[in-house]
């Protein structure tokens, strides 16, 4: 995988606490791509391409500046971290990001907008401490620990969980530059040189291995899935590879697999085209239904 550490921030507590206390406030609503995820998923638009308050949607700025929203003003901790830590010129967007006792799918961002995919830059920032919530990146599950800035690969296929109500907010700030992404770019990420800090540690959790023996126990699904429960079975598989240690795109092999042994023509079709949806190409504020056929 390419995610890593960037660099780390002493996060002050104390500071961060009425933040998180006016995220938590903020009424939840149905997200874009919330066909993604199940269970708890709240993202809320601290800095976008309008200032919208309720505009959740990654667009390309184009060179224009990202503009604060009325959330920014009610979390000044944060604020400030977005404007001292990061290259404010080069944020496309910012906002808080929290999963409770939920899975997003595997998936790849960016593929709707139209620059090279490399030039995108997500930077994740985990905020507090949830022991069971993780991320994945192609052959990688990662535990983020709070303060480590990461750049998250989203262009490649990657996916998060929580596998308790633990909450695990965090800070999602993106940027965009005029090249592809590589070392040379990364210092510019910080406004702040001294918290560019390449090479730590990751928390890596292990994994078991995936035998033939654990593939074929999950084909057996065959024999339980139906319309009325594809997309549960789509969350399960989507959790195997935070457990075993198998690549995320496989969650689409064997769902398509699954749904041409139950004989549905319906159903393998539905998951070829949420496979192409999620990590292959799709148009700009595109929309998928795991449940109407
Ligand atoms: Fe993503």
């Amino acid at each position: 995988m390419r995610s890593r550490i960037l660099g780390k921030i002493e996060l002050d507590r104390a500071r961060l606490a009425p933040d998180l206390e006016y995220l938590a406030a903020v009424p939840t609503v149905e997200e874009e791509y919330d066909e993604f995820s199940n269970g708890f998923w709240k993202n809320i638009p601290l800095w976008n391409a309008t200032g919208g308050g309720d505009d959740r949607l990654y667009r390309d700025l184009d060179g224009a500046a990202a503009r604060p929203t009325r959330h920014a003003e009610r979390v000044p901790y944060l604020r400030e971290l977005v404007t001292t830590v990061f290259n404010v010129e080069r944020v496309q967007m910012a906002r808080s990001r929290n999963l409770k006792n939920a899975v997003v799918i595997p998936h790849r961002d960016f593929v709707e907008l139209d620059r090279d995919l490399d030039s995108y830059v997500r930077t994740f920032m985990v905020l507090e401490d949830s022991p069971l919530a993780f991320h994945s990146n192609e052959d990688t599950v990662i535990h983020m620990r709070p303060g480590e800035i990461w750049f998250l690969d989203a262009a490649t296929v990657h996916s998060a969980a929580n596998f308790s109500d633990v909450s695990r907010q965090s800070l999602c700030v993106d940027l965009a530059f005029d090249g592809a992404f590589d070392e040379t770019y990364e210092k510019e990420v910080f406004a702040d040189p001294t918290v560019y800090a390449p090479g730590a540690t990751p928390d890596l959790p292990e994994r078991r291995p995936f035998t033939t023996e654990r593939r074929d126990a999950l084909l057996g699904l065959a024999g339980v899935i139906g319309r009325e429960n594809f997309r549960d079975i789509l969350f399960l598989l989507s959790k195997v590879h935070y457990t075993y240690d198998v690549h995320p795109a496989e969650t689409y092999t064997w769902l398509v697999e699954i749904a041409r042994r139950a004989g549905d023509d319906k159903m393998v079709e539905k998951a070829e085209r949420i496979r192409d949806f999620a990590i292959g190409a799709r148009a700009l504020g595109e929309r998928f239904s795991l449940t109407a056929w």
